[in-house]
């Protein structure tokens, strides 16, 4: 993947949320690592997000070249060469070459008709050229690959990436022959790296309640990504918003009326049900205010409010121990959650190392609760022995630096 033999000025912009992410970063080699870097957070006008792919690349085209303009005299561009950037990703892509791809489809609440089954390298590059911006992309990455090319720069015992932020998906590192699909050229490391798309999972054996089906059908991606909407930040507030109308209505939660907010897709989201879940205080302050400003509810009963805490509770429990589940799943297919107990040969291929899953994305990190019941479940299903032996560590913005160490593997300048 990344040798740490990487070295210059290289940029890396991360598109995925609500925000896209603009950074530069100055290597130094082996020795020197990552000697400095910047960046720069950019939120996306709603309108783009569900507009044209022309008007959504140009937008970012301008934010990253005011951003290249900014670079100060401690970055230092190689004389003649253009600069390079790594372009994090973060839908579904069908991927055809290291800098190139075609997007599949969106998620999380972008819905731009025409760029499905484009080219994004190439939009981005026809976008920076209509701005006169000369850089080139030399990597095209999904945000878990670029947190595990992140982590993996500074410790190899990391196998697996996940994010639990807007969306959620996770990558691991396979041994080639394990991928009965691939028939390319084998890898000289032995090994490559899988974006599995889990937020696209599904199994009828889903926890799913008549609040996930609604959801799903009134989202803007009907049909798909079931996993991600049982999971991740964007749904979690709305799944409770739901149950809560639910009750207002059939057993007049909030008094006779049912408050108008409550009736407003989204109008809950997963920060707020944070601050809910989190309430320690004795009378529920916390919560009694995000039901005031949120749903215009002015007072409840302490009982009501203990019982939007116990919801949330619920709502956030369910989903940590589902992607606890995908996490212990992979550990499963990669021979490093205990099995060569009993098949020696599975042992030979790492188990007994210890095994890190970098993690990164606001709903992981932002949501203390969340957090708890995620790495108890994964401690609880692998038994006390393995669990000590696999740590799940916050691996902040990895994705950035990952981006664009992969950018410089990837030079077209490499060996000259
Ligand atoms: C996308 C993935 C991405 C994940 C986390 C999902 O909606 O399909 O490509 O990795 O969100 O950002």
């Amino acid at each position: 993947m990344v040798s740490r033999d990487e070295e210059g000025l290289y940029y890396a912009l991360d598109l995925g949320g609500t925000n896209f992410r603009v950074l530069r970063v100055q290597l130094g080699g082996p020795e020197g690592r990552v000697l400095r870097q910047e960046y720069e957070e950019v939120s996306i006008p709603s309108h783009l997000m569900v507009g044209s792919n022309e008007d959504l690349f140009d937008y970012i085209a301008l934010e990253l070249s005011r951003f290249v303009e900014s670079e100060g005299e401690n970055y230092h561009p190689k004389p003649g060469r253009d600069r390079e950037l790594g372009f994090t990703f973060s839908f579904p892509v069908k991927q055809t070459s290291i800098n190139s791809g075609y997007l599949i489809k969106w998620t999380k609440g972008f819905a731009i008709p025409d760029g499905v089954g484009k080219d994004v390298v190439q939009a981005l590059h026809d976008a920076m050229k209509r701005r006169g911006l000369a850089m080139r992309v030399t990597a095209l990455v999904n945000d878990t690959v670029g947190a595990l090319a992140g982590a993996r720069y500074w410790n190899e015992d990391v196998m697996v990436a996940v994010i639990l932020g807007t969306g959620t998906n996770a990558c691991y590192v396979e041994r080639a022959e394990a991928i009965t699909k691939y028939h390319g050229e084998s890898p000289r490391s032995g090994s490559m790296v899988i974006n599995m798309e889990w937020g696209n999972f599904w199994s009828s054996h889903l926890p799913r309640t008549i609040y996930d089906e609604d959801l799903d059908a009134e989202s803007l991606n009907p049909g798909e990504q079931g996993f991600e909407k049982m999971v991740s930040g964007m749904y979690l507030g709305d799944i409770v918003r739901r149950v809560l109308l639910k009750m207002a209505e059939d057993s007049f939660l909030f008094g006779t009326e049912v408050p108008a907010n409550l009736y407003k897709p989204n109008i809950l989201r997963t920060p707020d049900i944070s601050k809910m879940h989190q309430d320690e205080s004795a009378d529920l302050r916390e919560v009694a205010k995000v039901l005031k400003s949120i749903l215009g509810v002015s007072s409840t009963p302490l009982k009501v409010r203990m019982l939007v805490v116990e919801l949330c509770d619920l709502v956030a429990e369910r989903g940590a121990r589902l992607a606890a589940a995908g996490i212990v799943g992979i550990l499963k297919k990669i021979g490093r959650d205990g099995s060569c107990l009993s098949n020696r040969s599975k042992c030979d291929q790492g188990e007994g190392r210890h095994t890190t899953i970098a993690m990164d994305g606001g709903l992981y990190e932002h949501y203390p609760k969340f957090r708890k019941y995620l790495q108890e479940t994964v401690a609880h299903l692998l038994g006390e022995e393995i669990a000590a032996n696999v740590s799940v560590e916050l691996s902040k913005d990895g994705s950035g630096i990952g981006a664009a160490l992969l950018a410089a593997s990837h030079s077209q300048y490499v060996n000259t």
